[in-house]
């Protein structure tokens, strides 16, 4: 039987879909190669898709894990919450960060690209936590019944949206440009390795800056 954290699995592989491509835009942003439209669709998105309707979904599953009648410790959902928060404060940032831009301010591209950088790591950190800890849990705590309803919710709230999140993951991945040539060999191994290419993008995105004004 298709378990309601299928669902949620086949969402994280689209969202790393949708991060790699932006981790090609924010490199070449950090160069000084910024396309508006591209960082539009991003916040959509992050807000529609990924903090949107995935997050709605999780949090169901929180609850559903939480009123279970012997619950397991409540710490990893307090965490995995915490978490959703951050993300969705740096949302809030890159909307705000993109309404200046498109008003003119090109000094809000640094606040953009900041967002967008803590964005994506948050979110590599946060995937593997769900996919490796909390959703193999849940299987074992829930039931088949509450998996079902569970499953029906997460389809009802996805055929809602206005498209698939497989689709504006290829799309983003699309529009994200190729890679500046100079640019290093992208890192994948590892968490650490990320942590030290996002450095890397931040003196890289800060140098910009200096050089604009
Ligand atoms: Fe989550
Ligand atoms: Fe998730």
């Amino acid at each position: 039987m298709r378990k309601a954290t299928d669902n949620l699995r086949h969402d994280h592989d689209h969202i790393l879909i949708a991060l790699d491509a932006i981790d090609r835009a924010l490199w070449n942003a950090a160069r000084g190669q910024r396309s508006i439209e591209f960082f539009e669709l991003a916040l959509e998105f992050v807000v529609v898709y990924a903090d949107g309707a995935h997050y709605d979904k999780e949090e169901l599953l929180f609850a559903a894990v939480l009123a279970h009648p012997m619950p397991p410790a409540a710490g990893p959902i307090g965490c995995l919450n915490m978490e959703h928060d951050a993300t969705r404060a740096q949302a809030a940032r890159m909307g705000a960060a993109l309404d200046a831009v498109r008003a003119g301010d090109a000094s809000e591209w640094f606040a953009l690209m900041d967002a967008l950088v803590r964005y994506t790591t948050i979110i590599r950190v946060h995937l593997p936590k769900e996919n490796a800890g909390f959703f193999p849990m849940s299987d074992q705590v829930l039931g088949p019944d509450v998996q079902a309803e569970l499953l029906a919710r997460f389809e009802a709230i996805d055929r809602a949206l206005p498209a698939t999140i497989q689709s504006i993951a290829a799309s983003l991945q699309q529009r994200a440009p190729i890679v500046v040539a100079n640019a290093p060999v992208r890192v994948e191994a590892s968490h650490v390795d990320k942590y030290q290419l996002y450095d890397e993008r931040l003196a890289a995105a800060l140098e910009q800056l200096l050089v604009d004004r």
